[in-house]
């Protein structure tokens, strides 16, 4: 398919939920596709997200049931991704959550390879079938997007190589506001360090959005004060392509532009090492 066709979403129709996410009902003039016994026999015309119901949070430092690779090189490449365009991932969404942003992003951007790392088991394989559905319905597109089920606060390092991470994605992550629980925020000194292993020196970039301010605060005071990172200037941020789609595509961004909640996001670059 010609993806050109493909609304700003990176979907037919421009809006994430109305098309990607269906109701698991098959339009009247839909083509039919096989029946998946998983859902009672009924026509899975598009998954939902109500087939996918997951707890709100899953404790990102409770020990589950994780089989991340064992080294960067054990990743299945060619498993995950269809006529991938690089032979390793160039860009990461750290708890990508229904993979709304790499949805849009993957036919933004054909010449990337993505990955979504999400730890909630239901929300993870809502994101996969989701590919392969997508696929399936836009033969040559989204080949280049696939989601894995993991804790990233602590496999990072056994996805990626060493500078190998173009940029990588924080948006909307949980704010866990009570302080005994700072411990679970995504973004702290110490990953930090993971994410600046994993990051093209000099030219990766990390970004940042969320609608809770206090929140943005401790996330890019963590950013700045870390010597193997700087902020970009507003400027520099606004013009980069990808910023608009962090800020707006994820499935979050949504349900926060149906609030009076505003949006905070920044990007840091990491530096070369001293
Ligand atoms: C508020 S949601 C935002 C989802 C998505 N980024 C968006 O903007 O729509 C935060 C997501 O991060 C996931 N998450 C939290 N801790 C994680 C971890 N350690 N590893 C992977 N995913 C994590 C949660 O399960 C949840 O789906």
């Amino acid at each position: 398919m010609d993806t050109s066709q493909l609304g700003d979403s990176g979907l037919p129709g421009g809006s994430t939920n109305d098309v990607l996410i269906g109701d698991g009902k098959q339009p009247k003039d839909a083509k039919r596709t096989p029946q998946d016994p998983e859902t009672d026999g009924r026509v899975n015309w598009m998954i939902s997200k109500r087939d996918f119901r997951a707890r709100a949070h899953s404790n990102p430092l409770n020990d589950g049931l994780f089989e991340p690779p064992v080294k960067p090189s054990d990743l299945a490449i060619n498993k995950l991704y269809v006529n991938p365009p690089s032979p390793k991932v160039d860009w990461c969404d750290i708890g990508c959550g229904y993979g709304g942003l790499l949805a849009c992003l993957s036919t933004a951007f054909p010449d990337k390879t993505m990955l979504g790392l999400e730890i909630r088991d239901r929300v993870a394989e809502f994101c996969r079938r989701r590919v392969l559905e997508m696929r399936k319905e836009y033969p040559g597109s989204y080949g280049n997007v696939a989601f894995e089920r993991t804790n990233a606060m602590k496999y990072l390092p056994n996805y990626f190589a060493k500078g190998s991470i173009e940029k990588l994605f924080f948006c909307y992550p949980d704010p866990h506001f009570k302080k005994k629980k700072n411990r679970q925020r995504i973004i702290s000194t110490q990953l930090l360090a993971e994410y600046a292993f994993v990051l093209e020196e000099g030219t990766g970039i990390a970004y940042i959005v969320t609608d809770v301010p206090e929140l943005f605060e401790w996330m890019a005071t963590r950013f700045e004060r870390h010597p193997l990172f700087e902020r970009r200037s507003d400027e520099e941020h606004s013009s980069d392509p990808v910023t608009r789609y962090v800020r707006d595509k994820t499935d979050e961004a949504q349900r926060v532009d149906k609030s009076d909640r505003g949006k905070h996001d920044a990007s840091f670059r990491r530096l070369p090492n001293p």
